[in-house]
């Protein structure tokens, strides 16, 4: 251990019961040095992980015979016992330690003594903080995943409400085709339907143990990684020990994951603040999701939706950050990877939140069917059905398609919209109409032609909702047999 020689410059230096290291010094670290390198502020949320990943090692290290049973048995009594007092606040996590590992193992000394310098046998920080990171990271995946079945359960639950509410489907934000509203909503259904499925599919990369990796070769004592592994629940074992301490693949991978819900996230609160414009009028949010202004007294904005839509680049600038952290490193650990957590931490941490508020937003927004389908007349939201009637009538579509064009013109100039177009007007411009032709420039009528698998007819939305429904039943199976970190430390501690 480095001595606490104060400097003849004045210069502040670190106590040395707080390192990890330090016999090979001569000089003790400067605080300020301390100070700049510490990452104990942001990795102190990992203590949990931490001291599970800690029981394990020390059981394996018993059980290899590398430590005496009972040191070990010392250990993990220890270290459970340090974990119920942070829990109940006895202990804070507060100190001027390096990080969460030192924390921990300075703790752990005051419960049991010396015997806590034989805890760090055959390991590193650096498998270490893996190891954390990992468990750390599986446990976000459930949680992200729940929240994004929440967001699912709104966007259904209001689909079922406005299954025949009928509004303008969009192209170029200008009116394209009528859809039903339950339609709309359920498109972001499975947009997070798509996330929520990348989660699952990272599971199985984040879900592998780095420990046995040690600084970067291996461990030169004969450790059991497969038995540390199986106590903490992971599937697998790394294969290559410089890969183990260096991969941060799973935490890009996470990190683009919520890159891209809060894109979707930001396109649907993208939509809720236009249609909540007077100009629209097609949603009303609840008073408790929308605020005021301090000068102009009749204000109600969607702040929550437009905080929503600006995070999403919060979180798309930290993907960026943590792809540029990892590009020029060379292998293996390099003090800059410190860096991954703050990074990964704020990306999910403003992901969660944004589903949490969005799906309460959805839930309690009230959506008006009157003005929505106000905005379908006049709209020639219809005209594709009428060039559909020519084709069925032997019309080349092309020839069909410029046929109801000048019909959209010629009613257009008249101050007309489609649905007041007689059949006059329509054999002005070809022969092949019927009467029959007047009744397809009814949105009803239109919605009710698109029954086929992902159309927007009533059979094909109720379709979609069972099959949404189902989706949505899979994921809660799949979460229910999800161990919670908590549960996983019952099951390491045996109770
Ligand atoms: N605080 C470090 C991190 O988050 C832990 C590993 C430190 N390892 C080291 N060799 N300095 O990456």
């Amino acid at each position: 251990m480095r001595k606490n020689d104060k400097r003849k410059s004045g210069e502040k230096t670190v106590s040395s019961v707080t390192l990890l290291w330090g016999g090979r010094f001569k000089k003790p670290l400067s605080e300020e040095a301390l100070k700049f390198s510490s990452s104990f502020d942001v990795d102190k949320r990992l203590w949990k992980h931490d001291i599970l990943g800690s029981i394990a090692h020390a059981i394996m290290l018993g059980e290899a015979g590398i430590i005496d049973a009972s040191e070990a048995e010392k250990i993990v009594k220890g270290l459970a016992a340090l974990m119920r007092d942070i829990e109940t606040g006895e202990v804070a996590l507060e100190g001027s330690d390096e990080d969460i590992h030192s924390f921990v193992e300075r703790k752990l000394r005051d419960y049991i003594g010396e015997t806590a310098g034989k805890l760090h046998t055959a390991r590193s920080r650096n498998d270490q903080v893996a190891t954390d990171f990992r468990l750390w990271c599986r446990d976000v995946i459930r949680q992200l995943a729940e929240a994004i079945t929440r967001m699912q359960q709104a966007l259904i639950d209001q689909a079922e409400k406005h299954i025949d509410t009928l509004l303008p489907g969009m192209t170029h934000l200008q009116h394209a085709q009528p859809v039903r509203l339950a339609h709309h909503l359920l498109a972001y259904f499975w947009a997070l339907q798509r996330d929520l499925e990348r989660l699952m599919d990272l599971l199985p990369r984040v879900n592998v143990s780095p420990l046995g990796a040690a600084a970067l070769a291996g461990a030169g004592l004969p450790i059991n990684p497969r038995r540390t592994a199986q106590l903490l629940g992971f599937s697998e074992t790394a294969k290559n020990s410089m890969d183990a301490v260096s991969d941060r693949d799973f935490a890009c991978e996470l990190v683009f994951i919520c890159a891209l819900t809060m894109v979707h996230l930001s396109r649907l609160a993208e939509e809720i603040i236009l249609w909540s414009t007077p100009e629209f009028g097609f949603v009303t949010l609840d008073d408790a999701w929308c605020t005021g202004s301090s000068i102009m007294p009749q204000k109600r904005n969607p702040d929550i939706a437009e905080l929503v839509r600006g995070k999403a680049g919060v979180v798309i600038g930290a993907l960026v950050q943590l792809l540029t952290l990892i590009k020029g490193l060379p292998l293996t650990y390099n003090r800059d990877l410190q860096e991954d957590k703050a990074i990964v931490f704020n990306a999910v941490d403003i992901t969660l939140g944004s589903l949490s508020v969005m799906s309460q937003l959805v839930a309690t927004a009230t959506f008006n069917p009157e003005r929505m389908r106000q905005a379908l007349t006049g709209d020639f939201s219809t005209a594709t059905d009428l060039a559909d009637y020519l084709v069925q009538k032997g019309v080349p579509f092309r020839e069909a398609h410029h046929i109801v064009g000048q019909l959209v013109l010629h009613l257009s100039e008249k101050g007309k919209g489609l649905e007041d177009a007689n059949l006059d007007d329509l054999k002005l411009l070809s022969e092949k109409f019927d009467a029959d032709a007047l009744s397809l420039l009814v949105p009803e009528k239109s919605v009710e032609r698109r029954k086929e698998l992902s159309g927007t007819a009533r059979r094909s939305v109720q379709r979609q909702l069972r099959q949404a429904k189902a989706k949505l039943e899979r994921t809660l199976k799949w979460l229910r047999s999800f161990p919670t970190i908590s549960e996983q430390i019952q099951q390491v501690l045996g109770k």
